[in-house]
């Protein structure tokens, strides 16, 4: 992890975020794309998904992928819409299925010009006077994310979907509580609903 990172994750008082020792199984694009047929009707045939409330899974970053799809499928983050259909796929199906959707490329939106300067600042410079960190540092300046690190690319996504995750690792229960060592929620907690607004819409139009 870099220096950047392990300073951010200490200023937020966080420790414990291993980087996984564990070699990943390697996935099979071409095996993967087959796999993924049943995906495509919510997420897109190439993981560009058209609602807003369904995730682009293009371009994302394998590693986060692969978490989030044990996550699922174990229960520890719920989705609703997603209920079963992890049940009967192997490792090896959900690791095939990542390096597909990671080889596509993901498409950019456009954000609302009313809620750029608010949502630039914050993605860009956090806010000091609530101890709030930027996400440049994890999801980097253009929002590529660090693939390797399983920090998930944002750019392009849509700004429903960004403002309901948010919304989510902000709640006290029932909310997303799979992030390791509460990152997302201890940063979320910091955020008003229009910083929410703001970031969520500034995230779908950046590239
Ligand atoms: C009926 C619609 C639907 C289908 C079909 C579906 N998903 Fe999803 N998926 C969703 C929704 C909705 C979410 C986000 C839920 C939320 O708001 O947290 C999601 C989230 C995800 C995420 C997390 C994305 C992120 O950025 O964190 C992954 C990965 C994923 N789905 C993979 C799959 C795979 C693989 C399949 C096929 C085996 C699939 N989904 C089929 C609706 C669907
Ligand atoms: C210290 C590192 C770090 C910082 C700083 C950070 N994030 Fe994150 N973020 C993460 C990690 C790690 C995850 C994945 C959590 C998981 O595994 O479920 C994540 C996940 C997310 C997600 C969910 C993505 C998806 O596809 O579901 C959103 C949205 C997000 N972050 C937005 C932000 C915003 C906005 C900021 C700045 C206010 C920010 N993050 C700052 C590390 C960070």
């Amino acid at each position: 992890m870099n220096k950047l990172i392990v300073s951010l994750l200490l200023t937020l008082g966080i420790t414990g975020v291993g980087v996984a020792a564990e070699g990943p199984l390697k996935g099979d694009a071409t095996a993967g794309q087959a796999k993924a047929a049943v995906c495509g009707a919510c997420h897109g045939p190439d993981g560009n998904s058209p609602a807003p409330n369904f995730p682009k899974l293009a371009g994302q970053g394998e590693r986060y992928l692969t978490k989030q799809m044990h996550d699922i499928k174990d229960g520890k983050r719920t989705v609703l819409e997603m209920t079963g259909m992890l049940t009967n796929l192997s490792d090896q199906d959900l690791a095939d299925i990542a390096t597909y959707f990671a080889s596509q490329k993901g498409s950019v939106g456009a954000a609302d010009p009313k809620l750029v300067a608010r949502g630039e600042k914050l993605f860009r410079g956090g806010d000091l006077e609530k101890g709030l960190p930027s996400c440049i540092g994890c999801h980097s300046p253009n929002g590529a994310g660090i693939a390797a690190a399983g920090f998930p690319h944002l750019s392009g996504q849509h700004t429903a979907y960004i403002a309901k995750q948010l919304t989510d690792f902000r709640k006290e229960e029932a909310g997303r509580n799979n992030d390791d060592a509460a990152i997302m929620r201890t940063i979320a907690r910091k955020l008003s609903d229009e910083d929410i607004a703001a970031v969520a819409s500034y995230i779908q139009g950046l590239h």
